[in-house]
């Protein structure tokens, strides 16, 4: 009796993976509804030239930034497929003023999701990777709070994890399982298993950071540049945070995005890239810090606010810490 032929395909969809790691039924309904999300924003973000959704809305988001309308498009879709989920709570994200409830906990709203619905915006009129970052928490408060249940600190999500539309979709996902990444497969349509387990290189000559701002850098992160400058590091730095930490989580070296003076807390927004991505990096062997405290540790006060990211190899950020913060070494 010949071999049965070995299937060439790749058949571990995310659906398959989640059900056979014991991903509670709710959780994963949460998560596959923001893969669909995701695949509809890929399809839309590469056709936007196509479609002349390129370009700014004519709005601003809750900081003044000027909101592309891939932005507006991208959080109305997630918005729209968490709407049809009834295990999701809670909605909030970069581009909506306060967290929506969809519905309460009683009413089985047991899950609050966070989103940048599209991270990296002004690189999409250039044809560069952007992506959608998630983060998922136990919707834990009272029906009346329930808006409030998204200010819990990092440390509590259930799930974290990102899609990068680039040459290809891929989907990262950080569960108390462990860190997967998925491929879409364009002829299933559905996000294909790649690497299970994915680890952070414990070390690598990478760094990343975007040095116009050096003149607003304090004194112990220009030292730390100094010892890059000196050491044979490489630099890369794309300008999408989510392509920026996917790099960084699968070849290794340091992603920061600090504190300046002229921006004390940094950037980034700690509910839904800080956190979401250091919980990614966190779980694949990696640190994740804002500074005086890894970002998981922090305790928000409110869903917009802002944090220094120093994320990647332990080593690598070990050597940026032990610099602008050596109290805490
Ligand atoms: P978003 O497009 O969601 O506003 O995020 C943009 C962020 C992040 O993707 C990236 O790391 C950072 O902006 C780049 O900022 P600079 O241009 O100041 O380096
Ligand atoms: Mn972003
Ligand atoms: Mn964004």
């Amino acid at each position: 009796m010949p071999e049965p032929a070995a299937v060439s395909e790749n058949l571990t969809t995310l659906s398959k993976h989640l059900a056979g790691h014991g991903i509670e039924t709710g959780l994963a309904s949460v998560l596959e509804a923001i893969a669909l999300g995701c695949k509809s924003i890929g399809h839309r973000v590469r056709r936007a030239r196509i479609e002349d959704v390129v370009g700014v809305a004519g709005g601003e988001n809750v900081f003044g930034e000027i909101q592309q309308k891939l932005d507006i498009l991208s959080d109305e879709v997630l918005l729209q497929c968490l709407r049809d989920t009834p295990a999701a709570g809670v909605y909030a994200s970069e581009e909506q003023e306060g967290p929506i409830v969809l519905r309460p906990a009683s009413d089985g709203g047991r899950f609050a999701i966070l989103a940048d619905p599209l991270d990296g915006s002004s690189n999409i009129d250039v044809a560069v990777s952007v992506g959608t970052i998630f983060s998922v928490l136990r919707n834990d408060r009272p029906d009346a709070e329930s808006a409030e249940s998204v200010l819990q600190p990092g440390r509590n999500q259930v799930a974290a994890g990102y899609v990068v539309y680039g040459s290809s979709m891929v989907l990262v996902l950080a569960t108390g399982a462990g860190v997967d990444m998925y491929t879409l497969d364009p002829v299933l349509g559905d996000f294909v298993l790649v690497k299970a387990g994915i680890e952070v290189p414990a070390e690598k000559k990478i760094y990343s950071i975007n040095e116009a701002y050096l003149n607003d850098f304090d004194d112990g992160l220009k030292a730390y540049l100094e010892f890059v400058h000196g050491a044979g590091y490489g630099a890369r730095y794309i300008g999408s945070m989510v392509a920026d930490v996917h790099r960084t989580l699968l070849k290794g070296g340091v992603f920061i995005y600090p504190a300046t003076r002229k921006a004390p807390k940094g950037k980034l927004r700690l509910m839904y890239e800080g956190n979401p991505m250091g919980f990614v990096i966190e779980r694949a062997g990696g640190a994740a810090s804002a500074g005086a405290t890894p970002i998981l540790d922090v305790q928000p006060t409110e869903v917009h606010e802002r944090t220094p990211v120093i994320l990647g190899s332990r080593t690598e950020v070990e050597h940026v810490i032990s610099r602008t913060h050596p109290a805490k070494t």
